[in-house]
């Protein structure tokens, strides 16, 4: 493991938030931005569901890791919240309606059993962990975008991929058991790729009446072309159904250090 060190960075997106800021491109501009409102909401979730779960901790190195996912996420929903309310308030989006399903899903959460919680950021940190190498990776994925608002996702991805194990570990300190950790994914791999981007970009799209051919073709291409999101994503997201899998059986070093390299990002 990595050792794992917040980035305390505060990022000026100014009125660039208000364009088409990924390559002019409307359906990936509002796909990031569908993703970036889950963050305040859902990150609050993990960092609470690892901390109901640490008293099972009986390693020390693991205890500093989680200090070290928790100070990270705790700056991801700072910077992600400022990234969300100015969105909103330059583009005349409804926030309170955005966050509604996210919100509702973590009250529900948080009133389940504290493993299956546990087991629900495990399935997420995998998925954002999958998604940040491949926006790493995929020079593609962020492309003529306004430097800070690139700079977002590339730290987000870096510090995603740093901290991908820690839940896993801290839920096998729990004793979770894999299928408990299948069930979950199933689950959020609806809840977070499906439903809440389904709904946000409807919003996003009523809101700003792009045309619908373009924004079809555009949607067409950001999914289901080679190195596409879903295409690009396959290969990690499915590693998480084997019965042995680990977080760090996938080895994303070459593409962090490529990372923190080409955009300044060491500490
Ligand atoms: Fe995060
Ligand atoms: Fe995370």
């Amino acid at each position: 493991m990595t050792s794992i060190k917040p980035r305390d960075l505060r990022f000026q997106l100014g009125e660039s938030l208000a364009a088409e800021w990924n390559d002019d491109d409307w359906f990936s501009t509002a796909f990031f931005n569908s993703m970036s409102i889950l963050f305040p909401y859902g990150e609050k979730s993990f960092i609470d569901s690892v901390r109901t779960n640490e008293k099972h901790i009986n390693d020390d190195k693991l205890r500093e890791a989680v200090r070290g996912f928790m100070a990270q996420e705790y700056v991801h929903r700072r910077e992600h919240q400022r990234f969300n309310e100015l969105l909103c308030d330059l583009k005349g989006y409804d926030l309170d309606y955005l966050e509604g399903a996210i919100r509702g899903d973590a009250k529900t959460l948080k009133d389940m059993d504290p493993l299956f919680w546990l087991a629900t950021t495990v399935a997420y940190e995998h998925l954002t962990a999958t998604i940040a190498g491949q926006l790493l990776k995929q020079d593609g994925w962020i492309k003529n975008a306004n430097p800070d608002i690139a700079q977002v996702w590339r730290w987000h991805a870096v510090e995603e991929i740093e901290h991908k194990s820690v839940a896993f570990d801290v839920y096998k300190a729990a004793g979770g058991t894999h299928s408990m950790l299948r069930k979950a994914m199933v689950l959020m791999s609806w809840e977070f790729l499906v439903r809440y981007q389904l709904r946000s970009v409807l919003h996003m799209y009523r809101r700003d009446k792009p045309p619908f051919w373009r924004t079809l073709g555009q949607a067409t291409r950001f999914l289901f072309a080679r190195g596409g999101f879903i295409r690009g994503n396959w290969s990690h997201y499915w590693k998480f159904f084997r019965k042995d899998f680990h977080p760090d059986d996938i080895d994303d070093t070459m593409v962090l250090d490529r990372a923190i390299n080409l955009y300044g990002l060491a500490h």
